[in-house]
């Protein structure tokens, strides 16, 4: 049985009010979000019951304490990550960093310039990238996938040139699991002189993320799904690419000098932070990078691996299951779609519910990608840190039930 800094996955699951709370619940949706341990919950509270006020205002001890927890969570994160604190903005989210970005780097568009994105974007990458383009003339061209459902560098490289000048890629696709080599692709794109954004919301739960090593411009991630809070997620941007923004939200606390003539804002990260931040989701955040820490990934990745190759074997092991993803393990994490011949994914889906199986269906806000590959959607399982071995068999008997239920 692997440990997980020292603890047993028992331990592991006594951390979660959830699972202390709904012992039958068999969750394998953590793609869609996760669950949080108490320290998160607490440090949370502790900022509610105790010393709740708002960030950069007041000059009371409690104002103080707000301002400094929330300055240490930055730092706490942008170490986690290994950026520097004034690289690292909160936002409500990776949808909202994206937005933000889309909206910032628009404006540099020119008519005939091209974005380059890979077939498995999310939604929230796609879409307002694809809106800014529409506004400015300019094109959005895709990187396909290969037939084991990884991207095609030599494409990729071809794809690249002069007019590229923005890159949008996901580090792990929420829908094949696929881990992308973003340190080649930040690297290629750079020769062109392309701003390279990466959305790390489904690597950052599962894989150390080092945004230096990666080189990128900027990378967005939300707390929800690495065992944080929702409604807060991070934005990285590169500290010279910074420098050149101009704020696209607006709003207090990101100003430095404002007159009738005049605007002046702060510096970063302050000025891509308008209005009250989600203080306590801040706080919680940077207590879901200490739990991770607390385990260490190298205990985090091991435990992952066995139940991702697990699963993947149990389904397997049905005989007709196609696994829409890579079936080997190198560069893919414990995000598992998958279709049933002669099951529809809901159906499927709610059978499951109805036993205490929890997964997705759909199109994963990813519709071209999966539409593709299987028009009505697909079934997907995601692991987490607290998957146990019972979990997976829970699933695979509950489909064995399913297909009897309704053949
Ligand atoms: C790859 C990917 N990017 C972005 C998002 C959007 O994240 P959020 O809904 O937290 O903004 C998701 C959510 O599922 C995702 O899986």
């Amino acid at each position: 049985m692997e440990m997980l800094g020292g603890r047993t996955i028992e331990d592991i699951r006594r951390d979660f009010p959830i699972f202390r709370n709904r012992p039958n619940l068999a969750y394998l949706d953590t793609a869609a979000t996760s669950h949080m341990p108490s320290v998160v919950l607490e440090a949370m509270v502790d900022f509610e019951v105790n010393y709740r006020a708002n960030v950069h205002r007041g000059l009371y001890p409690e104002a103080e304490l707000a301002t400094n927890a929330y300055e240490s969570a930055r730092a706490e994160v942008a170490a986690f990550i290994a950026a520097e604190p004034a690289e690292v903005s909160f936002t409500s989210g990776s949808t909202a960093s994206l937005q933000m970005l889309a909206a910032m780097l628009g404006p540099r568009l020119k008519p005939g310039d091209n974005i380059l994105v890979s077939s498995m974007e999310h939604h929230s990458a796609l879409l307002p990238f694809k809106q800014i383009a529409v506004e400015r003339g300019a094109m959005v061209t895709t990187v396909q996938h290969d037939a084991d459902y990884r991207l095609d560098l030599t494409t990729f490289q071809l794809m690249l040139n002069n007019r590229t000048k923005i890159v949008v890629i996901t580090a792990v696709s929420n829908v094949l699991g696929t881990v992308n080599p973003i340190a080649d692709i930040v690297q290629e794109a750079h020769k062109h002189g392309a701003i390279v954004i990466v959305d790390a919301a489904q690597y950052i739960p599962h894989l150390a993320l080092s945004v230096k090593e990666w080189g990128a411009d900027a990378v967005v991630s939300s707390a929800h799904k690495m065992y944080g809070p929702l409604g807060v997620g991070v934005l990285y941007i590169e500290k010279s690419l910074g420098l050149t923004l101009t704020p696209s939200n607006l709003g207090g606390g990101m100003m430095l000098e404002v007159t009738s003539s005049i605007t002046t804002f702060a510096e970063a990260p302050h000025k891509f932070e308008s209005g009250t931040p989600n203080i306590p989701g801040v706080i919680g955040l940077a207590a879901a990078t200490r739990y991770l820490s607390s385990l260490g990934w190298s205990n985090i990745i091991a435990r992952e691996e066995a139940m991702t190759r697990l699963l993947i074997v149990g389904l397997l092991s049905l005989g007709d299951i196609a696994i829409i993803g890579p079936l080997t393990m190198d560069n893919r994490i414990g995000v598992i779609s998958f279709t049933v011949p002669g099951l529809h994914p809901h159906d499927l889906a709610t059978i499951l519910g109805e036993q205490g199986v929890a997964i997705r269906v759909g199109h994963h806000c990813a519709m071209p990608l999966v539409s593709s590959i299987v028009p009505g959607g697909v079934a997907r399982a995601s692991l987490g840190l607290y998957t146990t071995e019972e979990d997976i068999s829970r699933l695979i008997q509950g489909i064995k039930f399913a297909r009897q239920t309704l053949s």
